[in-house]
């Protein structure tokens, strides 16, 4: 019954998305959007210079340079809307073309944050009733992305679903599209991010309202229970993946300094292997080296971005230890063997229960070490809370690129 009613939603919101919004939707994000959002480190604290300089930032760390496109504004940047109905930027911000020219003079894309309700999570205008405006306004200014947060729209949707939960994800179909249609309707190709919390089963029916991406969890905290527990939670959503859609279970902690080295690499090797966005969410300008190592591994970009489009899953878990795997493009197996236990453990991983049958080349991820050729059974220490990933290849020759 449940099935039958997302499917004619399906139907519904196909056919009224318009033929541009088709294209649109299904040329963006061909690989999962990479790039930095203020939130996670300044929450509402932000200003034209915050983003400026997280720019700058973005360059000369390299972080550009291996994937990271979008400089994403969050929440905080709005002012009052005006008498011609524009939400202006509050004094912070006191030039967004200015600050996009800026961005993009850097090879980056801006991205910018709205709700479909009367107001934002923090309180601030949001785009209820003026979404043909606000997208115009975005797209005048040049914004490449926009993040669009459910809050205040909540209320509304329970005053007219009163309780019924197929009411509820078609009035959330609706409003979603509605912005998605004006985004499109401008001519500006923007990532469309969803970011409802996963209600309604999101990743169901996400690709129909044309968004790229789409939340699928709560809000992340910067540590590790509450990382894990997002993150592992999205086992058996592999199948909503494909590319220019994407689940997301939010933002990247790395570097915030609520966890250690083991745990920020099994966030981003979970992240990665679940072809999640990357967006990264720490202070550009006082970044370490063991957080540039994590966040700047290109071996573990590569599996995040891998151009199949296909995510990985969980394939089996025993008692804390978590074994998941992604398909890549050239025939290669990215696969993480995860420790969510307190204690370091030996772990010996039978190659059958993966779908291995013979030798392959394994390469780890981490070490940025080659392994050789390694057969069932696989064995490694993995570290309490820690990951060990690896890339493994069927292929004759004797090595795995870099
Ligand atoms: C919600 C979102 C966060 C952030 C804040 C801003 O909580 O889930 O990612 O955008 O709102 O107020």
């Amino acid at each position: 019954m449940q099935v039958r009613i997302i499917q004619s939603l399906f139907l519904i919101a196909f056919a009224t998305l318009t033929a541009e919004a088709q294209v649109n939707s299904q040329t963006l994000a061909l690989t999962p959007p990479m790039g930095w959002n203020d939130y996670n480190h300044y929450n509402m604290d932000i200003s034209d210079a915050k983003i400026r300089s997280a720019a700058d930032w973005m360059v000369s760390s390299g972080m550009r340079d291996a994937g990271y496109a979008y400089v994403n504004i969050d929440d905080g940047w709005e002012g009052e809307r005006g008498v011609d109905g524009i939400p202006h930027p509050n004094n912070r911000f006191p030039d967004m073309k200015a600050l996009a020219d800026y961005v993009h003079a850097k090879g980056l894309r801006l991205g910018i944050y709205s709700s479909p309700g009367p107001e934002t999570c923090g309180g601030m205008v949001g785009s209820y009733g003026h979404e043909a405006q606000d997208a115009r306004m975005f797209a005048q200014r040049g914004i490449d992305y926009l993040k669009y947060d459910l809050c205040s729209y909540i209320p509304i949707l329970k005053a007219y679903s009163k309780g019924d939960p197929a009411k509820s994800r078609e009035r959330e179909m609706e409003v979603h599209l509605k912005m998605e249609n004006a985004l499109r309707a401008t001519g500006r190709p923007i990532v469309y991010s969803l970011c409802q919390y996963g209600r309604d089963m999101s990743w169901a029916w996400g690709p129909a309202v044309g968004a790229n991406m789409w939340r699928t969890t709560a809000d992340i905290k910067d540590n590790y229970d509450r990382m894990s527990v997002l993150g592992f939670s999205q086992a058996g959503l592999s199948r909503y993946v494909s590319p220019g859609h994407w689940n997301d279970p939010d933002m990247l902690e790395v570097g915030n300094g609520g966890m250690n080295r083991d745990e920020y690499q099994t966030h981003m090797s979970l992240w990665s292997l679940i072809a999640a966005p990357l967006t990264a969410g720490n202070d550009l300008t006082t970044m370490n080296d063991e957080t540039k190592s994590i966040l700047l591994n290109r071996e573990v970009i590569a599996i995040d971005q891998d151009v199949l489009g296909r995510a990985g899953d969980r394939v089996y878990a025993d008692g804390p230890i978590e074994v998941w795997t992604r398909p890549l493009a050239n025939g290669d197996m990215a696969v993480g063997i995860f420790n969510r236990g307190d204690y370091q453990s030996p772990v010996e991983l039978d190659m059958a229960r993966i779908g291995i049958q013979h030798p392959v080349l394994a390469r780890d991820l981490w070490a940025h070490k080659s392994l050789g050729r390694v057969s069932t059974p696989f064995n490694s220490v993995v570290p309490k809370h820690g990951v060990v990933l690896l890339r493994l290849s069927q292929r004759d020759d004797d090595r795995i690129s870099e």
